[in-house]
């Protein structure tokens, strides 16, 4: 995590709008390193990931930290609401499992429904981070199926923050923060 500044950017976003009384989402737990910090900043955590190995490893890491207040899931994303109903905010972290098997990365289609889902359920100032990474193919194409989407939703309801470095040559990945100003019915 050190020298990164994306997630270093993404945490310091999640640390402004988390407080501890919030309930939070881990869509895409990895190696738990956003579980982790989620759960130390948030009341309870649900973590999804499809992969054992993430579960694995997230269960040592939070050992290892002394963490009892989340929820470890062996699920996709898409299915997040047959867990949870009410949460602040979902933080997706995409592509594959650092040190895994690059096949199992998560895609475009899924990704989109499962934000299409999310969204109409967040409350006023929930939000949804997404760090993107565009370094391989179904990223590209997993950016490209997020930035048609968040260009089509209602402005008025979601304010969409993209934070990104341009100017670097090796693919960094970059952050979409969509946040949810005002209640749908409003
Ligand atoms: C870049 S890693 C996440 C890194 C993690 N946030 C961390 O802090 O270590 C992406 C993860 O998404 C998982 N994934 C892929 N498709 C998924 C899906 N449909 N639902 C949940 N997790 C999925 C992969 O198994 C992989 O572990």
């Amino acid at each position: 995590m050190k020298n990164n500044l994306i997630l270093e950017t993404a945490h310091l976003l999640l640390s402004k709008y988390i407080t501890s009384e919030d309930i939070m989402v881990d869509a895409t737990m990895g190696n738990g390193y956003d579980t982790v910090f989620l759960a130390e900043h948030s009341k309870f955590v649900y973590a999804f990931d499809i992969q054992d190995q993430a579960l694995e490893e997230t269960r040592k890491l939070i050992e290892k930290n002394d963490i009892t207040n989340v929820t470890l899931i062996k699920d996709s994303h898409e299915n997040i609401l047959n867990y949870v109903s009410e949460f602040k905010g979902v933080v997706f972290n995409l592509g594959y499992l650092p040190n895994g098997d690059k096949n199992i990365t998560t895609k475009k289609d899924i990704t989109l429904k499962t934000i299409q889902t999310l969204l109409p359920v967040l409350k006023k100032d929930g939000f949804i981070l997404i760090v993107v990474y565009t370094g391989h193919d179904q990223g590209i194409e997993e950016s490209n199926g997020l930035n048609d989407y968040f260009k089509s939703i209602d402005q008025n309801t979601y304010k969409v923050l993209r934070t990104d470095l341009p100017f670097q040559d090796n693919k960094p990945p970059f952050i979409y923060f969509i946040l949810k100003v005002k209640d749908e019915s409003n």
